[in-house]
């Protein structure tokens, strides 16, 4: 006969937090969000860590190149969406590791005989004020000198006249020597008052830029992602299906964490593709496994050759009807408090620690806490990013308010069958697990981020917990009744205009 759990299925809202000590040196400010994202050995520390807890959902609405950038510069990650061909998710994960940071290959570049008129429409089209000039037009040409927009005047000069009589040719420009340190680009830089700085090899070819503007960005996003090379971090998305042709690729275009997007990761196809990744580049890629629900769907994905990171949830998200579709899921909430006992129990018995993403169904900003202070490492969302300007998806006006569409990886629209395939090979859908819709536009990722971060620390102080470790360590929850559900809100008072649909501590949640 089948096995009634006792415990009933939960979801995050019928939760609570009882404070805790707060001790009189604590701020929000001293409150450090870093989570691990890699499986811990014993003694060692974590390959690959985040510097905000929290992910971006592997969804074509929601991980586009722009959004994955914004992210990583906020201290996040981003999983490039796999449900598109692989030659596409690959640009996207190149154009993120070329974004910036450092020494960048010159995107706009000239010859001493173009005309000024030429180049200014370079610099129209382009953005970039600051034009190498290389003796054939190309980023690692001979290079000849350097023309800004301040060395000529529309107006004034002759816009046919060529850019060597108008370039600060290269005996007058300040230059770096390829092997320069970052560090002493940006000295240079600063002692010389400039704001681009050419870096050379030895036979005068030019290599990279370096900008002030970039350090200056750098010294405002102090927690943004970075790898070994100054790039920005990003994930990849990838299925069970094509991964043998995806993976080496995604490797190669520099993607920091591979991400398996399963709606189902309790399944031996996973373990096969995840046995193939790791034989075939051994133990540093970190991989990220799942979704499961349950603590038997954590022993399977942690065993031999073991991953780096367990997503957990089915059914919870806010564009998601698995659960009425075909009855398997399970309350995030209940979901969550199951591995997680059993992720320590792991722990306890092998010392490796395997952070756990929770994935899906955060309806507000209270979720995400209750979430990490039940164990999650980090949080993976698709809504809460949806709605950001920096999501891949046009804004549309609906009745005067901004929305955005937002879809589901399970609707016809994303086409997305190797998340869902049941290993029928029948490689379509027979029916839909996730729906189509639309979510307001509320601002910047930036905007949006810093005050649901401000949130998390400030409860983490309620508690005296400086880390994410000690949240989790010193949280008590207490379920709520209906009752007290009610009581949390405001009681017997007026309050005009307020639109609680869209006020910001509600994102609009329909689910
Ligand atoms: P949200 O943050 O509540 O919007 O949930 C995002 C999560 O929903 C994703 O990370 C996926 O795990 C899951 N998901 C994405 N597309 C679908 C779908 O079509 N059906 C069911 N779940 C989905």
């Amino acid at each position: 006969m089948a096995t009634i759990i006792s415990d009933t299925s939960r979801t995050f809202s019928e939760y609570l937090l009882i404070p805790r000590l707060t001790r009189k040196n604590q701020g929000t400010e001293s409150v450090d969000l870093r989570s691990p994202l890699s499986a811990i050995e014993p003694n060692q520390l974590p390959r690959f860590s985040l510097n905000i807890p929290v992910v971006s959902a592997c969804m074509q609405s929601v991980s586009g190149t722009s959004l994955s950038i914004a992210l990583a510069r906020q201290g996040g990650l981003s999983m490039v969406f796999c449900s598109q061909p692989i030659d596409s998710q690959v640009e996207m994960v190149r154009m993120v590791k070329s974004h910036k940071a450092g020494f960048v290959t010159s995107a706009s570049n000239t010859t001493a005989d173009t005309s000024l008129a030429d180049v200014m429409q370079l610099m129209r089209e382009s953005g970039h004020s600051t034009v190498p000039v290389t003796d054939d037009g190309t980023a690692t040409g001979k290079f000849l000198g350097l023309i800004t927009d301040q060395d000529f005047w529309e107006f004034e000069d002759d816009l046919e006249n060529k850019v060597g009589e108008h370039m600060t040719p290269i005996d007058n420009v300040i230059y770096g020597v390829d092997g320069i340190s970052l560090r002493e680009a940006n000295n240079l830089l600063h002692k010389h008052k400039k704001d681009c700085l050419p870096v050379l090899d030895a036979a005068g070819n030019l290599t990279s830029l370096v900008f002030k503007k970039d350090y200056v960005d750098h010294r405002r996003h102090p927690l943004e992602m970075l790898d070994d090379s100054k790039r920005l971090c990003v994930g990849a998305a990838v299925n069970t299906h094509d991964y043998k042709e995806r993976v080496p690729e995604l490797i190669a275009a520099g993607a920091d964490v591979i991400c398996f997007d399963s709606s189902d990761g309790f399944t031996e196809y996973q373990m096969e593709a995840i046995t193939w990744i790791r034989t075939n580049f051994g133990p540093e890629i970190v991989i990220g496994g799942g979704n499961i629900v349950s603590a038997e769907g954590f022993d399977f994905l942690v065993g031999d050759p073991g991953i780096d990171f367990v997503k957990v949830g089915m059914g919870g998200g806010s564009i998601c009807i698995t659960r009425e579709q075909k009855g398997v899921g399970r309350g995030q909430a209940s979901a969550l408090l199951d591995v997680v006992q059993r992720r320590d129990e792991y722990f306890s018995k092998t010392g490796r620690y395997i952070p756990l993403c929770s994935d899906g169904g955060l309806a507000n900003d209270t979720q995400i806490v209750i979430a990490l202070a039940m164990g999650a490492d980090f949080v993976m969302m698709g809504r809460y990013f949806a709605m950001t300007e920096e999501s891949p998806t046009p804004k549309t006006s609906i009745d005067g308010q901004m929305y955005k569409p937002y879809w589901g990886e399970g609707t016809h629209r994303a086409q997305n069958w190797q998340r869902y395939d049941d290993g029928m090979s029948s490689r379509k859908m027979m029916f839909e697990e996730g729906i189509d819709a639309y979510v307001p536009l509320v601002g910047s990722l930036s905007e949006v981020l810093e005050t649901t971060l401000y949130k998390v620390r400030s409860t983490m102080v309620n508690l005296g917990a400086n880390s994410l470790a000690d949240f989790r360590e010193s949280a008590v929850l207490t379920r709520v009744s209906e009752q007290s559900v009610v009581e949390a809100g405001t009681s017997s008072v007026f309050q005009f205009s307020r639109n609680r649909e869209f006020d910001d501590s509600d994102w609009g949640n329909t689910g």
